[in-house]
């Protein structure tokens, strides 16, 4: 039987940082995982260089029911001490676009620098440990595992969200906040691809693999980044950000000539060149390949000249304003990140600790704190676990 100050649950992101904290300031501390290997989503992430953080990161970009729980982490544990970790391990790193940041060389890097930094402190990683039941029958928690029971004065629910099943993830710190008689937001799959179905299903297929710049707006929410065409509807950055955003059965709006006023520019081609052909005219503000599809959708053929406004107005329309109801997301299979969570009314913003169960502590993915895309989900997972880290 062990007997620990700080038991973490999850040893991905948020755990590991909460780990180094609670080790640095000499508490004896385990962190269990059922995996075989350490922080696997942030391996795969950033395709493989890890977009660690935001230079713009600010509460503006993170979805919760309470908008400012997430403040005071974030103000004490921000991107720029994070770049400042990952500079004393001299981590080569560059800029991308929007303040995003990324390894120069791989997503290894942070994990190998968060171990590092673990070993240093003296806290433990214990590896293929399945949790079988979490009890508190004193001032104390009791966990048993695979590999023995344990015990902990701090318990640190670190278990991620149920995003991307096949590698391990799952719906446990939901779970273990319920029985603990804590509210959970509903979950759902976030910044993951939207579907169509029938005619846009078809058409999308048709496309897929061309990019364009968009702007993808739902209600007052609008982002401006790439978007892709793919076999089941859409993704891409725009896509995925706006899916945090949609609604079931409502309609998004796609601009796909975002520098442009279609019909203006169009009405100035029929007026320099009235014989061009319409389609050709699309052609220097899209793909080929886009205007093709989209000319066959909305039928748009024939000379500028012969073109009303009117007709104008409605291929400007289906390009500035184009309004499409998703069917549903591709789910938590490629989502990659999960929205909802562990309520915040039921947390202490400054330390994560549960106000209905001393010394139960959530950070990360498991928490209703979900960022925008673009490194600000790592930036909340090392913000929490830095936040709980001072205290547990
Ligand atoms: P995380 O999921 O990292 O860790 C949870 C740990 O708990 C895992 O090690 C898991 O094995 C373990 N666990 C789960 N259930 C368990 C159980 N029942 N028993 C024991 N252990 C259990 N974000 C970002 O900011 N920049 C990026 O570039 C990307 N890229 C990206 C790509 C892809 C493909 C995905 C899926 C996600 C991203 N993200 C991202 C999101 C980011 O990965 C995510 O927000 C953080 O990993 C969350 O950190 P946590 O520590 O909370 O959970």
């Amino acid at each position: 039987m062990r007997d620990l100050d700080v038991l973490i649950l999850g040893g991905g992101a948020a755990g590991l940082m909460c780990a180094i904290e609670a080790g640095r300031r000499g508490r004896k501390v385990l962190v269990i995982d059922h995996a075989a290997k350490p922080a696997e989503k942030i391996r795969i992430s950033g395709g493989g260089r890890c977009n660690f953080t935001n230079l713009n990161c600010a509460p503006a970009n993170f979805l919760s029911r309470n908008p400012r729980f997430c403040v005071s982490a974030l103000k004490r544990y921000t991107q720029h001490d994070f770049l400042a970790l990952v500079e004393k391990h001299r981590i080569a790193w560059h800029e991308k676009t929007l303040g995003q940041l990324f390894c120069d060389d791989s997503a290894r890097d942070i994990i190998r620098m968060l171990l590092s930094e673990l070993e240093a402190v003296g806290g433990t990683l214990q590896l293929e440990t399945e949790i079988k039941a979490v009890e508190k029958p004193d001032e104390r928690f009791s966990v048993s595992t695979s590999r023995g029971p344990l015990w902990a004065s701090s318990l640190v629910v670190a278990t991620g969200g149920p995003s991307i099943p096949k590698m391990g993830a799952t719906g446990f710190g939901y779970d273990l906040a319920r029985r603990f008689g804590l509210n959970v937001i509903p979950p759902r799959a976030a910044l993951v691809p939207l579907t169509f179905s029938d005619a846009n299903k078809d058409l999308c297929s048709r496309l897929a693999g061309v990019s364009v710049d968009a702007i993808v707006s739902f209600q007052k929410t609008r982002f401006r980044e790439g978007l892709l065409f793919t076999h089941r509807g859409l993704s891409g950055p725009s896509i995925l950000q706006i899916s945090s955003y949609w609604e079931e059965g409502k309609p998004v709006s796609v601009n796909l000539a975002p520098q442009t006023d279609v019909f203006e520019t169009l009405r100035a081609a029929r007026q320099q060149s009235p014989k061009q052909d319409l389609k050709t005219a699309l052609g220097a503000l899209l793909p080929n390949r886009l205007v093709d599809e989209l000319a066959n959708a909305f039928q748009l053929k024939g000379r500028l000249a012969d073109q009303s406004d009117k007709v104008l107005r409605r291929a400007a329309e289906q390009l500035n304003n184009w309004q499409l109801t998703p069917v549903g997301t591709e789910g938590y299979r490629t989502a990659e990140v999960t929205l909802g969570g562990v309520d915040t009314k039921d947390l202490s913003s400054r330390t994560m600790e549960s106000s209905k169960v001393p010394g139960l502590y959530f950070i990360g993915e498991t928490v209703d704190v979900t960022g925008h895309l673009g490194g600000f989900n790592f930036q909340w997972a090392w913000s929490s676990g830095h936040a709980a880290g001072q205290v547990v």
